[in-house]
């Protein structure tokens, strides 16, 4: 676990678009820093005892955003954590600023168009992606709000390569370095062989079964 240096108080506001990476990438950064981890889709979820989806089934999108707005109002009084926001949270201007006032620092995660189409391919929760234009819908919301996520953020990471590069990237912005995973022991000659040998008898075709 790490300390970060005293210039670095305030939220760590994970900020970008759905499938970037917030929440995996949130989670392990607070682990890394000893630092508390909220989502912020999971918080609302708790508190209106009800799935996003739901939400925007029964009461529209527009309530949605209200309860973001109060969620980022009580996520930036509160004490220091790390909060992974919603792809359309910081659309709205207000929740950049509540999120600054409160001293929070904002990182976008920016992954290239391609690699979120990608990973959003077999999404089922998400409901402004259960459409039949799933991909042209990611190109359209993505050009939308690429010039807001980027007016918003005090820092720009690259996220499109895998989450413990990210998380480590995140780390050194914060003062902390992690320490570099070691190699796991190389396996010896006689259990790589031992090894080997069983792999290929899993592998082996079971004998034809004789008619009786
Ligand atoms: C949304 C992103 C979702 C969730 C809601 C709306 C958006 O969060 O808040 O479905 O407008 O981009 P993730 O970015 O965590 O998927």
């Amino acid at each position: 676990m790490g300390t970060e240096t005293e210039s670095m108080r305030g939220n760590i506001v994970l900020s970008g678009f759905m499938g970037c990476g917030k929440s995996t990438i949130g989670r392990r950064l607070a682990a890394a820093l000893g630092m508390k981890f909220v989502d912020m889709d999971r918080y609302i979820e708790e508190k209106a005892g009800l799935k996003v989806r739901e939400i925007f089934e029964q009461y529209g999108e527009a309530h949605f955003r209200a309860l973001e707005t109060e969620t980022v109002r009580a996520l930036a009084a509160g004490e220091d954590c790390v909060v992974a926001t919603g792809g359309g949270t910081l659309m709205r201007p207000e929740n950049v600023e509540a999120f600054h006032a409160g001293g929070g620092t904002i990182y976008f995660l920016d992954v290239p168009l391609a690699a979120l189409q990608e990973r959003l391919k077999n999404d089922k929760r998400r409901p402004l992606l259960q459409v039949p234009d799933r991909r042209a819908v990611i190109e359209r919301l993505l050009n939308e709000r690429r010039p807001q996520y980027l007016k918003s953020a005090d820092v720009v990471v690259d996220a499109g390569a895998p989450t413990v590069v990210v998380v480590r990237r995140l780390c050194a912005l914060r003062g902390v370095e992690l320490p570099k995973r070691t190699a796991p022991p190389q396996q010896s000659g006689p259990e790589k062989e031992k090894r080997r040998r069983k792999r290929r008898r899993r592998k082996r075709p079971a004998p034809p079964q004789e008619n009786s």
